[in-house]
């Protein structure tokens, strides 16, 4: 796959309200740079040559381009996002050009996004028209019902982690359907366009999201160790 046709789309609008910091998380900083410059940096060593399109909350254009300066970085196109993650990728799309035979989306969140994951996500895309990292579940699963809860068959589950990939034409598509709740990534919008048999390929167990404080931690661990 000629990388010119992959787009790279890293959804960082978020405002963290379960990190509860003044600051989103993806603009903490983790070991010398805010977590967002690690994620766009790894997505771009990972795919050279592709495209990458950074969706930020407009109240934070500013600031952003603000620390761009002061670390010295450059950054990639950026588009305004939505009052959610679906919104803020269905803003991404539209300013995607038509030629684009790959769209990947990434949380900014997840700055330890390694190569080999990557590159087996979109190589899984010969066979499908969509791929998606999952990881096993370690806890025990239970499932809340009326009368409290029940324990689950764990190795019937599986986490799902980004960048999730698809078929340019097929995640254009599924992205016209009505917002719902129950979209909490892209896998979930291509399943409720009736795109199911997606790609289930290996993901990372250190490409965490951020989402506590103490994961910022964790992720610089990580970070030294990769
Ligand atoms: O809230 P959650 O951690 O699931 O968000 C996943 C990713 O989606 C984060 O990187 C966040 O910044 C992004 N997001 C967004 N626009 C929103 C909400 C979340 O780009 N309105």
């Amino acid at each position: 796959m000629n990388p010119k046709y992959i787009y790279n789309v890293i959804v960082a609008a978020g405002s963290g309200s379960r990190f509860g910091a003044s600051l989103p998380k993806q603009f903490c900083i983790l070991e010398d740079r805010p977590v967002l410059m690690h994620t766009i940096e790894n997505m771009q060593k990972a795919l050279p040559g592709s495209h990458i399109i950074l969706v930020l909350n407009p109240d934070f254009f500013e600031y952003w381009d603000e620390i761009c300066r002061k670390y010295g970085f450059y950054s990639p196109k950026i588009v305004a996002g939505g009052n959610n993650r679906w919104q803020s990728v269905k803003n991404a799309i539209s300013q995607i050009p038509h030629d684009a035979e790959i769209i990947t989306i990434h949380d900014g969140a997840r700055p330890i996004v390694d190569k080999a994951m990557v590159c087996r996500v979109i190589n899984a895309l010969d066979n499908g028209f969509g791929a998606i990292p999952v990881v096993p579940i370690t806890d025990s699963l239970r499932q809340l019902n009326k009368s409290g809860s029940m324990p689950v068959n764990r190795e019937l589950y599986r986490a799902v982690q980004t960048p999730q990939a698809f078929h340019a034409s097929k995640l254009r598509e599924a992205y016209t359907l009505p917002y719902d709740s129950s979209f909490t990534d892209d896998a979930s919008v291509m399943s409720a366009a009736g795109y199911d048999d997606l790609l289930i390929v290996d993901g990372d167990s250190y490409n965490i999201k951020i989402t506590h404080p103490l994961d910022i931690e964790i992720a610089s661990i990580y970070l030294r160790y990769k």
